[in-house]
């Protein structure tokens, strides 16, 4: 490293007396500003002036100037020791490197806080701008030096490499999220440095309404500007407890009353408008889900109700799975044969179940046939036995059918005697006995049944009174 030192550039300019002295005092000075910075202008939450974010959004391109800047200067000073001009050009790019750490701080500055970020990610962000430009700055002072200091400068222009990494590492965060860099990372790579396992979101009450419905909307539309990372406004929406304490402005959600919860107004605005939510131009959320909201802070805003009066929702638990058959298949297939029908998977996914359909077979299936199915019994989750021959016989057969869902006995000579058996299968959604002679004195074993029941043309009709008023039981013309 003597040559180096020998070589470098400005040396003999500065090393001496009065002026170097001036140099490392307004060095100082400037460092200590730089430190001031945050307490000075406080990222309040707030949004200012429009010309800051105008200018503060060229921060994420002008970053990358000070990124080449600072990695080419390893690169030049390690060329230099063959090439000793390449030395004076490290000198040159140091200073450029100063210059454009300044900027790239100013912009960022300015995009933090005339955008009115704030939070935990933005704060270390800024933090390793302001250690970085400090210590770019030094690595200048450090170079020109003379004597012992000029040993410190490599030491510091790695650490300075580090920085620049973590740094970087932050604020690709701020736009990405924090798991932009390790999502498609091999999983054995990603146990490796223990960041693969991603972090279920857990709720105190993990049934409710609040943590089934309204999070996810937060999760999926605001939380990028009002998570951990970015806190705009000061307002956190992940979680309840946060999202109850409010923003910049104090609380956003008045229970009961939606009118006046600055929240409901700021996701209700025309889009258009400059206080509308989610802001920069993002799609609105679905009509749903603000009608969801609004019944939610209507209804108390509260952390544990499961359900919401007016507020109907599709069953959204993924449907349960149907054992594993695929060794069963030439099986299968010769009993399908063998009784006329064809039995459809329902997905790709053999998990999804078979339905039985019949039409091909029609009047020839009966009882005997659907008996000759029954050691498939398990996988089949829909029964299209519509206009065929079964009979009453068949009920009890139907009952070992553990996981259907529908039952079609449409048009069929079933008199509903046995219906109670039905009544075993916990995932039957769906039953239709339109059409044939069901009594009301049959079908009242069924009142436990939650799904669809269809009685049209049978002297079932009008649906007892079990069944009346039950928003599952369907009434026809
Ligand atoms: C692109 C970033 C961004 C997204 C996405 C976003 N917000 Fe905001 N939000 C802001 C900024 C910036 C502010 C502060 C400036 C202001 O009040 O308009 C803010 C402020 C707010 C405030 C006012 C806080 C207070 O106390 O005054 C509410 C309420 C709010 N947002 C709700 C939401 C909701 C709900 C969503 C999702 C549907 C959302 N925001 C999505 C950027 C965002």
């Amino acid at each position: 490293m003597m040559s180096v030192k020998n070589l470098s550039l400005g040396k003999s300019k500065v090393s001496t007396g009065r002026p170097m002295r001036l140099i490392w005092m307004s060095a100082l000075l400037a460092a200590a500003m730089l430190l001031l910075l945050p307490s000075i202008f406080k990222l309040d939450g707030n949004t200012h002036a429009d010309w800051q974010q105008f200018l503060g959004r060229f921060h994420p391109s002008v970053v990358h100037l000070p990124i080449g800047l600072i990695l080419l200067l390893p690169v030049l000073e390690i060329a230099g020791r063959f090439r000793p001009a390449l030395l004076e050009a490290a000198a040159f790019v140091l200073s450029l490197s100063l210059l454009s750490c300044v900027l790239a701080l100013t912009l960022g500055y300015l995009l933090a806080y005339g955008g009115g970020e704030g939070g935990a990610g933005v704060a270390r962000h800024m933090w390793g701008g302001i250690a970085l430009t400090i210590g770019v700055g030094s690595c200048a002072l450090v170079r020109s030096a003379s004597g012992g200091l000029r040993g410190v400068y490599p030491w510091l222009l790695g650490s300075v490499l580090v920085l620049l990494a973590w740094t970087a590492h932050q604020g690709g965060s701020l736009t990405h999220g924090d798991r932009y860099l390790t999502e498609y990372l091999p999983q054995p790579f990603k146990r490796l440095i223990g960041g693969g396992a991603v972090q279920a979101k857990t709720f105190a009450y993990p049934e409710s309404f609040y943590a089934k419905h309204i999070y996810p909307v937060f999760d999926a539309n605001c939380i990028t500007c009002h998570g951990e990372g970015k806190v705009k406004g000061h307002l956190r929406l992940d979680s309840y407890d946060r999202l109850m304490r409010g923003g910049v402005d104090g609380a956003v959600v008045i229970p009961a009353h939606p009118e006046r919860s600055t929240l409901f107004n700021r996701i209700t605005l025309p889009p258009a408008d400059k206080k509308f939510m989610p802001s920069e131009g993002r799609p609105a959320l679905k009509p749903e889900e603000i009608a969801w909201i609004k019944a939610w802070i209507a209804q108390g805003a509260s952390p544990e109700l499961k359900t919401l009066t007016g507020i109907y929702l599709p069953q959204d638990e993924p449907l349960p799975q149907v054992g594993d058959y695929s060794g069963k298949m030439a099986a299968i297939a010769q009993a399908a044969k063998a009784a006329g029908v064809t039995l459809v998977p329902v997905s790709r996914n053999l998990g999804d179940g078979l339905i039985l359909n019949t039409v091909d077979a029609g009047a020839k299936f009966g009882d005997a046939q659907l008996v000759s199915l029954e050691p498939f019994a398990p996988y089949i989750v829909e029964a299209e036995l519509g206009r065929t021959a079964v009979t009453d016989a068949s009920l009890g057969s139907l009952a070992k059918f553990t996981h259907l869902r529908a039952i079609h006995l449409e048009g069929t000579a079933i008199t509903g005697n046995g219906l109670a058996q039905l009544a075993q299968l916990q995932q039957l959604k769906y039953l239709n006995l339109s059409g044939t002679q069901v009594t009301a004195a049959a079908v009242a074993p069924l009142t436990s049944f939650k799904g669809h029941l269809y009685l049209y043309n049978t002297p079932a009709r009008p649906i007892p009174a079990a069944h009346d008023g039950q928003p599952t039981a369907r009434k026809e013309p």
